[in-house]
């Protein structure tokens, strides 16, 4: 029998133990105690709406001051450790307490609140924490796209709609078509905070608290900026953690896109692009290979971050009000996607880094594929024919060339007289790549200047969040 000792949180109306059986299960400690450090934060406030509502004397509060922060000191050192008989986090931590301060004064600390409240708070604030810290991982892959975009200038490469030869586009441009995705999963964390910022600390375990404690005192010590309005929702609801693995998942899901195209690019067929040896692996016992092992893991785990959040949506979907023991179910996914990212982000970055680009080839195959025939298409309206006829005038070129297979420029000026009088051989003036580039100035085109205010304006963003 375990849990049912002196170190439980609430034995007492049992006349047995728990059976191992439901200790095995019921058990918490092993992944809830990372948030140790957030749990004892947690207390530190609490005492002080204690103190403040006269449940602790000053010399008490001082005394629990001091004793809190050796525990913490040796939860951070390892000399406190979870033992199997503790249920979680919150009755590993009293214990901890009541060995330092004693059961007298050690006792007096679980006043007022409930370990549904505490949980609700320590994950906000541990989701919070760990925002902050993919959001660094993210603004780094976001620079070096930048980086790449502006070191690469100029390169001309083929664009592409259902897969295929669309129309020519700056790698720049296409580089930075990755960025912007990663700056509104910034945002979207952004904008999450507003309602993860929220304290239910004095919640109780569904209904309030009948001490009278000042829950924004605790909030304001914790450092969040306000307190839940509803003690049932707070204690129930968990939207604050899907909401934080979607994010997680989209983030992966961003590069997992990235990804596909690098391990396309780089294969032998299309050899747009060359992997770093330090960020590739090799076969063992193909001695030829370099494999893009960074990019197959982001896609893979990709697949996992939308398997945490997925798990999650399941979890909550048919709870009734209020706290069901389901909610511890709520941990290790968001953990998992808050660790999956911390190792993939820096791997990805330094991939895209170091990743070099095989000029020539990007750009001998910008043309390939008829990708100017558009601007055949619109060069002819610039002549006053309709777009309907620009089509299809556009559409027998592309024909003639398939047919006596030539590039759209190496059509004779009879021939293309002779599909159409329009077809003068003052097109040839769009018929290049550069041309076509340049030619898409309008906002968010692929041309020069619209590429260089993409750049200017993802500085401007990541020198915000530098200062
Ligand atoms: N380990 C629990 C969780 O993560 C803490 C809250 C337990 N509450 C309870 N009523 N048993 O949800």
């Amino acid at each position: 029998m375990s849990g049912s000792g002196s170190n439980s949180l609430w034995g007492s109306r049992f006349e047995g133990g728990p059976s191992e059986a439901l200790a095995a299960l019921s058990r918490s400690v092993h992944f809830d105690w990372r948030l140790a450090g957030y749990d004892i934060a947690g207390s530190l406030a609490h005492i002080k709406a204690l103190h403040q509502a006269g449940y602790l004397t000053s010399p008490e509060l001082a005394a629990l001051e001091k004793h809190f922060t050796e525990l913490l000191r040796r939860v951070q050192s390892g000399s406190f450790l979870p033992k199997d008989s503790d249920e979680d986090v919150h009755g590993a931590l009293e214990r901890g307490l009541i060995e330092i301060a004693g059961a007298e004064l050690g006792g007096k600390v679980r006043a007022g609140r409930s370990r549904n409240d505490q949980i609700a708070t320590l994950i906000r604030k541990y989701l919070l924490d760990s925002a902050d810290a993919i959001e660094v991982l993210v603004l780094d892959l976001v620079k070096v796209l930048t980086d790449r975009a502006e070191e690469n200038m100029g390169i001309a490469m083929p664009g592409r709609t259902h897969f295929q030869h669309a129309q020519p586009v700056l790698l720049s441009h296409h580089l930075l078509a990755h960025a912007w995705p990663l700056v509104r999963d910034l945002e979207r964390l952004e904008d999450w905070r507003k309602r993860a910022s929220l304290s239910p600390y004095g919640s109780g375990a569904l209904a309030g608290s009948t001490l009278g404690l000042d829950p924004r005192l605790v909030a304001s010590e914790l450092g969040l900026s306000g307190v839940t309005q509803n003690s049932m929702d707070a204690t129930a609801s968990r939207d604050v953690v899907v909401e934080f693995a979607f994010v997680c998942s989209l983030i992966g899901i961003n590069l997992s896109r990235f990804a596909e195209e690098i391990i396309i690019w780089v294969s032998a067929e299309f050899d747009y692009a060359k992997l770093d040896d330090a960020f590739s692996t090799g076969s063992s016992i193909m001695p030829q290979k370099k494999n893009p092992d960074i990019a197959e893991l982001a896609r893979g785990k990709a697949g996992r971050l939308i398997g945490n959040l997925t798990g999650l949506l399941a979890m909550i979907k048919g709870l009734p009000l209020s706290y069901n023991r389901d909610l511890q179910e709520d941990k290790e996914p968001v953990f998992d996607a808050v660790d999956t990212l911390t190792v993939l982000l820096p791997a990805f970055t330094g991939m895209v880094a170091t990743l070099k680009f095989n000029k020539n080839r990007l750009e001998m195959l910008a043309p390939a594929g008829f990708s100017l025939a558009t601007d055949v298409a619109e060069w002819l309206v610039k002549q006053k024919v309709p777009f309907r006829d620009a089509h299809e005038i556009t559409g027998k070129l592309v024909s003639f060339c398939e047919q006596n297979d030539l590039q759209l420029h190496q059509v004779p000026d009879a021939d293309m007289a002779a599909i159409s009088p329009k077809l003068t051989p003052e097109v040839r003036e769009v018929l290049t790549v550069d041309g076509s580039i340049r030619a898409r100035a309008g906002a968010g085109g692929t041309a020069l200047p619209r590429v260089l205010e993409q750049i200017a304006n993802l500085r401007k963003l990541l020198s915000k969040k530098d200062a």
